[in-house]
Formats: structure tokens, sequence, C-alpha cells
């Protein structure tokens, strides 16, 4: 039988937030919700969360998440020490005869794999506590781990170090495999004898039996995030991991440290990601795609062979060979056909633009279907709002739009027409015809500004 506690309660006082700690977001998922992905990897029988402080905040994010009917979450109220939320978790566990692998839920880069080698290693060595260690170059903040005849004798807290144990670099990452039965008998002899005067889960090891250490080389793992300086840290790590798949796989980054994706996004073989490029959500970018500089795109599909720069783009359809950029602002549901051009400053927002549509020019379409080979030409706006609700624009094939037209939705405009620049149009027009709405130019000869 295997049970997962997820400590969680703490007050996450170094984040200086209103945000409970374990909520902020590495990569687009919380941090809490990474280290419960992780621990489903290992198909637990039982998984606790202790919560306290703000535990309506945090048991609310996890109402629609995939595993919520298995989630037992345990309400330690006060948070006086993660020694003491094992205890309040004990009254759970009454009848419980197993492995309780505790996981600190401020650290959320340990990967299954990790968790199951040491879970191998504790059934192994029949250990009472197996515990995740590693060696740090700079070791502040964490519990020192302290081993005396291979096995460990003591973990002592940061706070609590005199300056010569502090000089050990061998550190304790918050992630045990504990024998129950044994861990049960030490939670009642807990003491708050600290520099914090809380119960440490740490204080347990003195007081088992038979406490080994399961060394891990990547330290990057069990990071754990106690300041926004480490979330920071994490988040780096996440992104050098990704970038660097991404490399192998045949993307071009021009200066990685400058681009963000997430996990979720796909991106084909000779795409060139640009500088200062952030790719979110559920993002698709097919082969030989040119993106950025300074783009953001965010859950949108990028077929072939297109080009985009300095522009944004939202939950959006772009189809191959299209050019977009620089300064376009793609709004959610627009579908942009192959061999658009959209130009500089067009916002399109609910669009259908089917094939080889251009836009190139400081225009805005809006709740509209534009039909192939149109041009829509410079400073052209659809009208779609009338104060109330929004309206539909539906523009025909080879159409003309003259500069700086407004369309007045809703509105229909025929195949082949040519709207005259300048126009100001409320009505259906037919096909193949001409509308222009313009005042007519008059030219006054011989024309003299007045002396007043
Ligand atoms: C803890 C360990 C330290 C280890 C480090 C690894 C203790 C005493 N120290 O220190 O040895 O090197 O993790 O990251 O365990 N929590 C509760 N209830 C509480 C207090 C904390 O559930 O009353 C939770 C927190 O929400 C957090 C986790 O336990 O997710 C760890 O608490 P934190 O205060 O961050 O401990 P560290 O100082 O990081
Ligand atoms: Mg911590």
């Amino acid at each position: 039988m295997l049970a997962v506690a997820i400590l969680a309660a703490g007050k996450g006082t170094r984040m200086r937030s209103t945000l409970p700690k374990v909520l902020h977001k590495l990569n687009g998922k919380s941090i809490l919700s990474r280290v419960l992905d992780t621990c489903f990897e290992l198909n637990p029988d039982k998984v606790f969360i202790i919560v306290g402080h703000k535990n309506d905040v945090i048991q609310k994010s996890f109402e629609n998440y995939k595993f919520a009917n298995k989630i037992n979450f345990v309400l330690q109220d006060p948070q006086i020490g993660t020694g003491h939320a094992i205890q309040v978790l004990s009254k759970e566990l009454k009848t419980f005869k197993g492995k309780l692998l505790v996981l600190n839920g401020d650290v959320p880069l340990i990967e299954s794999k990790t968790l199951k080698g040491l879970i191998k290693f504790h059934d192994k060595k029949q250990a009472d506590a197996s515990i995740i260690t590693t060696t740090l170059e700079n070791p502040f903040g964490y519990g020192r781990v302290f081993l005396k005849n291979d096995q460990i004798d003591k973990i002592i807290e940061e706070k609590d170090c005199n300056n010569d144990q502090r000089t050990n670099k061998v550190i304790n990452s918050g992630i045990y495999c504990f024998d129950y039965k044994s861990l049960k008998n030490t939670l009642t002899k807990l003491t708050n004898n600290n520099s914090q005067k809380e119960y440490y889960i740490t204080d347990a090891i003195f007081l088992l039996n038979k406490s080994v250490s399961y060394k891990i080389i990547n330290s990057d793992e069990i990071k754990g995030i106690n300041n926004r300086i480490q979330l920071s840290e994490c988040e780096e790590i996440i992104q050098k991991k990704l970038t660097k798949i991404h490399m192998l796989n045949g993307v071009t980054f021009i200066n990685p440290s400058s681009t963000t994706i997430s996990e979720d996004c796909e991106i084909g073989k000779d795409v060139v990601i640009e500088c200062n490029t952030h790719i979110r959500g559920k993002t698709k970018i097919e082969n030989n795609c040119i993106i950025g500089p300074n783009t953001f795109i965010e859950s949108s599909f990028i077929k072939e062979n297109s080009i985009i720069s300095n522009s944004s783009i939202y939950n959006s359809e772009i189809m191959e060979n299209v050019r977009i950029g620089p300064y376009s602002h793609i709004r959610p549901e627009s579908k942009i056909s192959k061999n658009c051009k959209i130009g500089n400053f067009v916002e399109t927002k609910n669009s259908y633009l089917s094939e080889s549509v251009k836009v190139n020019h400081l225009s805005y379409v809006g709740d509209c279907s534009v039909g192939k080979f149109t041009n829509i030409g410079a400073g052209t706006i659809t009208a779609n709002f009338d104060g109330l609700k929004k309206h539909k624009s539906i523009i025909g094939e080879n159409c003309l739009i003259g500069s700086n037209s407004v369309l007045i939705s809703p509105i229909k405009i025929g195949d082949s027409v040519t709207i005259g620049a300048g126009s100001i149009l409320n009505k259906k027009v037919e096909n193949n015809s001409l509308a222009i709405s313009r005042v007519k130019q008059v030219n006054i000869k011989n024309w003299k500004k007045s002396n007043l």
C-alpha cells in the first residue's frame, strides 16, 4: 500500500503574497498541481493534501482537477510545522499499513521516475525512512543532512545550524518515503524545541532506527520554492529543458534565454524562433515557420511556411504561407487562410479570411468573413458594435475595399465589388458594383485666404 501526503498548509511568508504559495504558477500550472500530477503517475492508493493557510482557496482551485475525486484534503490548523502536519494526518491513517511518501508542496520539479527510484531503494534497504538528498554548492535555506555509518543521523534546519554545521552542503529535499508503522511511533515524541518553535518532520529522522539517504545528482528536481527568486529559478529550469528538447528536434532559437514556451507547445522542423518570442498554451507551429522577434502566441495553430513578426495571436488558426506583422493583433477566433497577408497595425477578431486576402495596413476586421483575393485598403474599419450588440459583416471575393472605408455592420458586400476610398457604407452592395459614399470633391479656382 502506498499513501502520499503533500504538505501544503504553510503560510509561505517568504513569497510575500496574498495568493497561497503553492498556487503560484510555473509555466502556466500551479506549483501544487505539478506535485499532484507527478504523484498520480505513481498510482498511489491514497492521496492526502495537508492544507491550512487559505485552505478554501487551495481546495477551490482543484475542484476541476482531473483526479479531484481521489484527493483527500486534511486541515492543519494552526500550522505549526511539517511534523505537526503529519501528526494531524495520522488521524486519517489509523489503520494504515504500508509506505507513506511525503512530498513538499513547494518542491514542484520532482519527476515520477525519481520517486519510483526512491521507493525501490526504500524497499531494498528495508529502512524506516528513505530521504532524497543532494549536494548543493549553495545550500542556503535547506535542512542539512548529517550522516553516520552510512545512515542519516539527523537533519538540522539552516536556522538551527551552528556555523560549522552550516558548511555542510548535503541537503534534505523534503521528500521522504517512510515505513508508516515506524514513523507513527515517533510522531508523539516530536518537540518544538528549535528556533522557529515548530514541530519538524525532520526530527522524526533522528528518532527512527534506520534512515537512509537516496542521493540524486540532478539537484534541479528538488529545488524548493520559498520566495520569488526561487520561483523564477524553477521557471528558468523548465524553459532551459524545453528549449533544449525543441532544439534537438530541429527548431532554431536565435536567443533561447529571451524566449518562453509552454510545455503544451508543439513545434515542427526548421522553425526559427526569433528573440523575445513567447508561446503559451496549447499552440502548434508547423514546419518552416519563422516566428518573432517580439511575438506572443497563445493557444493557436500556425500551419507551415508562415512568417509572423512583432505580433500577438490569441486562440486563432493561421493556415500555410501566411504573413503576419509587424505589429498585428490577431484576437480570438480569427481564422486566416493560406497565402493571406496581415500587415502593420491590423486587428482581427472572430473573423474568417479566405485564401489570399490582404489587409495590409491600419485596419480592424471584426465579426467578419472575407472572400478570397479581396484586398482591404489601409484604414478600413468594420464598425461591428452598435453600442448594444455586435453584428456581422460579409465581404465577398475579389473585392477592392478603398482605404479609410467604414463598413457599418450588419452589412453584406457582394463579389467583385469596388468601394471608393473614404466611403461609409451601411447598405448591401450587389456583386460587380462600385459603391461610393463620400462627399464629392469641390475645387474653387483662384481662391485666396481673406485678410482678416
Ligand atoms: C523544509 C524542510 C527542510 C528541507 C526543505 C526542502 C522541515 C522542517 N524542513 O524546509 O529540511 O531542506 O523543506 O525544500 O520540514 N507546511 C505545512 N504545515 C506547516 C508548515 C509547512 O504543511 O505547518 C508545508 C508548506 O506549505 C510547504 C512544506 O510544508 O509546502 C515545507 O514547508 P516550508 O516552510 O517551505 O519548509 P522549508 O523551510 O522549505
Ligand atoms: Mg520550503
